[in-house]
């Protein structure tokens, strides 16, 4: 398979991490659409594994999923880092990047995805920062929605919240449905209603993952097991929204063999071609009704 450059991700894809790396040279023909990468852990990587990055890169459709922005931080917008990454964008031809609609960073580096306040201030903050981001990049990002387990300073809703910054950064959203479930499970609001309260037109990809029930009313979202039920009805409810959209498995731990993470995929692909199905039976069914309305008129 050879890919064009900034050919976009379509499909069930799958992060590309070192742990993998093995297994995939050992199954060259799994089904996996395309690859997700942290910018942070390729930036400056030259070598052998260099090079095997520069093979996937040009075989397989990639996005870039950055990890340490820190787009909702106090501290000054790491504008060295954006400049990288645009550098890695543009030699492997990637066009979608996205980051977490959350903070990482103060003074120094927290490790760890802390919540934004809800308020308009934090929207005109992180919003004017998503816009130079995007200035920096030269592209249009996408911002994911994160799982927390405190709202500090909380003036609105999370999908208020999500929604405004989208609106008033102009840029796309990550649609992370396993963090929607366990937000709701953890902030005790309506799962399927956040979803359908996102913007039409607004939705670039969607992620899935596993994640670790702490207690009843507490999940840790872990990226370590398997997706469970309700977060693949939580991607039907996605498509059914809007529409088919790209789908990347996130899965950080405990790898289990590769087959298993295909049968994943495979069951993200089934969604999409049942979704697929659908509107194409609805635009058969609307071309029907015009022909009708077009002989009757
Ligand atoms: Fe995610």
């Amino acid at each position: 398979m050879s890919k064009r450059p900034g050919q976009p991700a379509t499909g069930a894809g799958l992060g590309l991490r070192r742990a993998l790396l093995g297994p995939l040279r050992d199954s060259p023909d799994a089904a996996i659409d395309f690859f997700e990468v942290a910018p942070e852990n390729w930036i400056n990587v030259g070598g052998k594994l260099g090079k095997t990055f520069r093979a996937y890169t040009e075989r397989f459709p990639f996005v870039c999923h950055g990890l340490s922005l820190s787009l909702g931080g106090p501290a000054a917008l790491d504008e060295t880092l954006l400049h990288k990454i645009r550098r890695l964008l543009d030699e492997h031809g990637i066009s979608q990047y996205s980051e977490h609609l959350s903070y990482c960073s103060d003074d120094g580096h927290l490790y760890d995805l802390m919540p934004i306040p809800f308020t308009e201030e934090a929207v005109d903050w992180v919003a004017a920062r998503i816009r130079r981001a995007q200035d920096i990049l030269g592209r249009r990002i996408a911002v994911e929605n994160v799982s927390s387990y405190a709202t500090p300073g909380q003036e609105m809703s999370e999908a208020d919240f999500t929604k405004t910054v989208l609106q008033a950064a102009d840029c796309d959203l990550l649609l992370d449905v396993n963090n929607v479930y366990v937000n709701a499970v953890n902030h005790r609001y309506d799962a399927e209603q956040f979803i359908r309260a996102m913007p039409q037109g607004r939705v670039a990809y969607i992620h899935i993952a596993g994640h670790y029930n702490e207690a009843p009313d507490l999940i840790v979202d872990s990226h370590a097991a398997a997706v469970i039920d309700p977060v693949w009805k939580l991607l039907d409810t996605a498509y059914a929204e809007f529409g088919v959209l790209p789908t990347l498995l996130e899965r950080d731990f405990k790898f289990p063999p590769l087959a298993e993470l295909i049968n994943e995929l495979d069951h993200v692909r089934a969604i999409q071609s049942r979704h697929d199905l659908i509107g194409h039976d609805q635009r058969a069914h609307d071309t029907l009704a015009d022909a009708r309305h077009v002989r009757t008129a």
